[in-house]
């Protein structure tokens, strides 16, 4: 396992971060406790520091299970680099359980802190942008927890980049922390961070973490034989577009003698951008296998066969930018010859 600095900062965490959406068995997924300290022990024995959970998650259980982790005397705490996640709702009745508000930011880390039986949080994410509430009580919000010392980082996901950008630039100018990374759905079967996010994130030196980078395990190629697992029916993860992604995948993992999910995972992560993908992980045999991509290295051709197959359009402005768009506008011939 190799590590990089999270963003701007000098935390370092592994190239590869466990998620945990899958520790407890509510809704009819994912592992019970034992498996789930079974995957984070492989994790930690190969070298993995970087632990991604959320108050949301199976309600709460995500987190339980590894706060009781972190209890065990085996286990140093200290080790890991722990993200969670406030925003959404973990409480029906209360109006302010849920949302970017203040109340709901410190309420929801206490509750996090309780669970995680810890009493800090490496970082910290904002879950989901809930367009109410106004960026400049986020970012005030956010860098209290840190200078209370509840919280060491900050980071954000789902949100438009424009809000992000403006969060991170009122941030800067008040002298308060910035977000480090940012976390959006990112695989080949959602490409569409590439239109905003993306550049917006290269700008700012946030490390991208992408969600899902597997499609929820679709880009394994395993529901190819017709069963959906986890995927819900009617899923634009297993539409037609989605399938012949999906046999490409499967074709050049074939050509290289390694598994679909090592090619889907290693894509994200040859971008031009750092990334760390969040790898989610049910069983100690899937969590092996998908430790193998820290060794892959996806060739030129190879990377534009997958993204021929997954192109999708950038849509205006973008379209303008970007390499055929350029020629076109042709910047009186000199755009081509600029090293950005
Ligand atoms: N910020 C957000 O809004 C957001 C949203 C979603 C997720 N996340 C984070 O991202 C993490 C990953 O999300 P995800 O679980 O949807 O991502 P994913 O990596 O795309 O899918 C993981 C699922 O794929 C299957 N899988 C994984 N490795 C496999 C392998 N080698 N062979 C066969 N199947 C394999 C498993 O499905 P089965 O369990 O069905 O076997 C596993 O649960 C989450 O744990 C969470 O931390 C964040």
């Amino acid at each position: 396992m190799n590590y990089t600095t999270l963003g701007k900062s000098g935390l370092k965490v592994s190239e590869l971060c466990l998620g945990t959406m899958g520790f407890g068995t509510e809704a009819g997924w994912g592992s019970e406790e034992r498996e789930s300290f079974e995957i984070l022990d492989r994790f930690a024995e190969s070298g993995g520091n970087f632990l991604d959970t959320a108050n949301i998650y199976k309600l709460g259980t995500s987190e339980k299970i590894i706060g009781n982790y972190f209890q065990q005397e085996s286990v140093d705490r200290d080790y890991f680099v722990l993200a969670t996640k406030y925003s959404l709702k973990d409480n029906e009745t209360n109006p302010n359980a849920s949302g970017n508000n203040r109340k709901n930011l410190m309420r929801s880390v206490e509750g996090s802190l309780k669970r995680l039986k810890t009493d800090f949080i490496d970082l910290l994410y904002l879950h989901i942008w809930d367009d109410l509430t106004p960026i400049e009580e986020i970012m005030r919000g956010l860098d209290d927890l840190v200078s209370q010392g509840k919280v060491n980082y900050i980071a954000i996901s789902d949100t438009p980049a424009w809000i992000v950008a403006k969060g991170n630039t009122y941030a800067e100018l008040m002298g308060w922390s910035k977000f480090v990374a940012l976390q959006v759905e990112y695989s080949l079967l959602a490409r569409t961070p590439e239109r905003d996010l993306i550049p917006m994130a290269k700008h700012f030196g946030l490390t991208l973490a992408p969600w899902a980078p597997l499609a929820g395990g679709a880009l394994t190629g395993k529901y190819l034989a017709g069963d959906n697992g986890r995927i819900k029916e009617g899923s634009k993860r297993l539409n037609d577009r989605s399938i012949a992604i999906t046999k490409e995948v499967v074709a050049i993992a074939e050509e290289l003698g390694v598994s679909a999910a090592n090619v889907a995972l290693q894509w994200t992560r040859q971008q031009g951008i750092k990334t760390i993908p969040i790898v989610g992980a049910t069983k100690v045999k899937q969590l092996q296998e998908n430790l193998k991509v820290i060794s892959l290295i996806l060739s030129e051709e190879n990377i534009q066969r997958l993204n021929a197959v997954s192109q999708i359009e950038l849509g205006f402005p973008g379209e303008f930018f970007a390499e055929e768009g350029v020629k076109k506008n042709n910047f009186g011939g000199f755009y081509e010859r600029i090293q950005k």
